[in-house]
């Protein structure tokens, strides 16, 4: 009864059966809208065929594409490995553009049959308020549902998507987006804005990403929207202080994935994202799939702990020991459950 008594006193609002009216509510009230999608393509800047020891090709691109008043670009690495057909393909929304980074354990992936595309979310626009500069000039906040970063961040990843979708060199039916933090806020509105994502990781998204909002512990609407306005359209700071009178909650972020598969990554020691509230964002979501008749989320009817691994449904929970950050546990969580799937 733990799940049931600890959802309803959380008083969520019902989540719309159509992805549609999920998605018009999330744009309009938390992170703005998306510019319209615009075809990509990748120039090769630099190709190594025998990286890491001759296991992987690393190439270095720019990813182009049109805006209102001419062309962006933004620089991106992939890692493909060389002795998989076709493989799989995370796009990685990183913090650092380097590959490996302590955030990014590339040779791990790769021996694990899995490529990897890498772009700096500030290469795309910078992480502040200032929206003169990169993707965000050519998008400059209009109106308060103007996207926000968050919003210009995962709209870079689908264009990567694209860019990399024309070489055919890789398996697109499984193609992964993952992000840690404000990344993993960014990979969960990119995976629920485009379907061609099967699967989004979020890593300690915590806050206005794959927490509760209603009866969260450590970080509020308050404090996130003080202090990083410029991640969400003007309207979400209507909500500071008034979480209780917004007509979603996160677990409709999750429902927008739905039928593809999430998984949400959360640390013990990370009270500020909140673990609880994570996994009840999970098992709020997981009603979205149980009305298409699929698995959305399984796990044993008690609060979360460490070495917790609910890999059964639609919707994956993992949770490790240790605090705030993306590590080699979280990516294996993250190849073990894709893997499981697909
Ligand atoms: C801050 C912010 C969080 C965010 C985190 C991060 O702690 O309050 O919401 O997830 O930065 O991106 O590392």
């Amino acid at each position: 009864m733990y799940i049931d008594h600890a959802l309803s006193a959380r008083k969520l609002p019902e989540i719309p059966e159509d992805r549609e009216e999920i998605l018009r509510v999330l744009s309009r009230e938390i992170y703005g809208s998306l510019p319209s999608a615009q075809p990509a393509a990748a120039e090769i800047d630099s190709e190594d065929a025998n990286a890491y020891a001759g296991k992987a090709t690393e190439r270095h691109i720019r990813v182009s594409f049109s805006v209102p008043e001419g062309k962006f670009s933004f620089p991106a690495t992939v890692l493909i490995p060389n002795a998989v057909h076709r493989p799989r393909l995370f796009v990685h929304i990183a913090f650092r553009p380097n590959v490996p980074d302590r955030y990014l354990p590339a040779e791990e992936i790769i021996d694990n049959g899995c490529a990897v595309a890498v772009f700096c979310y500030t290469d795309v626009t910078s992480d502040d308020g200032d929206f003169s500069n990169g993707l965000a000039a050519a998008y400059p906040r209009t109106g308060a549902e103007s996207s926000g970063k968050i919003g210009l961040w995962a709209y870079a990843a689908q264009r990567l998507a694209d860019a990399l979708g024309a070489w055919q060199c890789f398996d697109m039916e499984r193609l992964a987006v993952i992000g840690h933090s404000r990344l993993g806020k960014t990979a969960l509105w990119c995976a629920a804005t485009d379907e061609r994502f099967s699967l989004a990781v979020s890593n300690n998204a915590g806050c206005s990403g794959d927490a509760l909002t209603r009866g969260k512990q450590g970080e509020h609407v308050a404090d996130i929207t003080g202090r990083f306005p410029f991640w969400f359209c003007e309207n979400y700071r209507r909500y500071a202080g008034k979480e209780e009178r917004m007509p979603f909650d996160q677990h409709w972020l999750l429902a927008a994935i739905a039928p593809r598969f999430v998984l949400v990554n959360a640390a013990e020691q990370d009270l500020w994202a909140d673990p609880e509230s994570e996994f009840l964002c999970c098992a709020a979501a997981g009603r979205q799939y149980e009305r298409m008749n699929l698995d959305g989320f399984i796990a044993d009817d008690r609060p979360p702990a460490p070495g917790d691994f609910n890999g059964a449904g639609r919707i994956g929970f993992a949770m490790r020991s240790g605090g705030h950050f993306l590590s080699r546990t979280d990516w294996n969580a993250a190849i073990r459950f894709w893997k499981e799937k697909m």
